[in-house]
């Protein structure tokens, strides 16, 4: 496969190394050093399930798909409609510019998300973030069509961070919504199953469902691995990659269809 000395150089921004002999390509098939050391970090159960005393159940608040972002921000922020709103240290709502093209949908926070209230700031953001400036993209101030807004499927984090149960998911789902609404982007990027589950309706693998574009009212979405998913398996870095160019590709040819 021929690399131009650009996507050598963004593939390196990822994290990836490109290489020329058959030699280096078996060296690459074992994670380097540094994803070692974060594969390792990653797996062991981090903590005990949070211990936290269950918290009343409030309903969720009415009339979601009307608000403005401030409404909807204060909405979140004081949601308490399922059992997460016990265990979080506050609510992390999502990121980035209220222009963005760029949708990122991720899963849930975790531990450094909860603590600072911004999403992905953790192991998974640095990937994200480093995926991103890849494609000349960032969460930062920057012209819309630079600018990515990332928010994820709920809003609390998960004790331990465990899996999100359906309940949890259906409760949070209305707010990822009125996001999307608000925000209007021109390509989404759903990151992991849990993002599929809610946007597509699919519970396929994301291995099938990646490498083609989907839709959501209207707007292409492409499917791609979870940037966790990604520090544990770091072979699948360059589909990852590939579906970035896809996404990008399917925004160019939205914008100008
Ligand atoms: N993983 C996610 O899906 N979202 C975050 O915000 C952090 C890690
Ligand atoms: Fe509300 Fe979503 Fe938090 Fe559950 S996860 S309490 S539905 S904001």
């Amino acid at each position: 496969m021929g690399w131009s000395e650009r996507q050598v150089a963004m593939l390196a921004e990822m994290g990836i190394r490109v290489w020329s002999t058959p030699e280096a390509a078996a060296e690459a098939a074992s994670p380097p050093p540094e994803l070692r050391a974060a594969v390792v970090a990653a797996s062991p159960q981090r903590e005990a399930a949070g211990a936290a005393a269950p918290a009343a159940l409030g309903a969720r608040p009415l009339g979601i798909d009307t608000m403005g972002w401030p409404e909807l921000r204060e909405a979140v922020a004081g949601c308490t409609a399922c059992k997460l709103c016990s265990g979080r240290t506050q609510t992390v709502f999502g990121v980035g510019n209220e222009r963005a093209h760029w949708m990122i949908v991720g899963e849930a926070p975790g531990e450094q998300e909860d603590q600072q209230g911004e999403p992905f700031v953790g192991k998974s953001g640095q990937l994200l973030d480093n995926m991103l400036r890849a494609l000349g993209l960032t969460r930062g101030d920057a012209p819309a069509d630079q600018q990515v807004y990332i928010a994820n499927t709920v809003k609390c984090r998960p004790p331990g961070n465990r899996n999100p149960e359906p309940a949890e998911l259906a409760q949070c789902e209305p707010f990822l919504i009125r996001q999307i609404a608000l925000l209007q982007p021109r390509i989404i990027l759903a990151m992991g199953r849990f993002a599929v589950q809610s946007l597509l309706r699919s519970t396929e693998p994301i291995g099938r469902l990646r490498g083609r574009v989907h839709q959501y009212q209207g707007v292409p979405l492409v499917v791609t691995y979870h940037p966790a998913y990604l520090l544990r398996n770091p072979e699948d870095k360059s589909r990852a990659w590939d579906d970035l160019c896809l996404a990008r590709e399917a925004l160019q040819a939205h914008t100008t269809a």
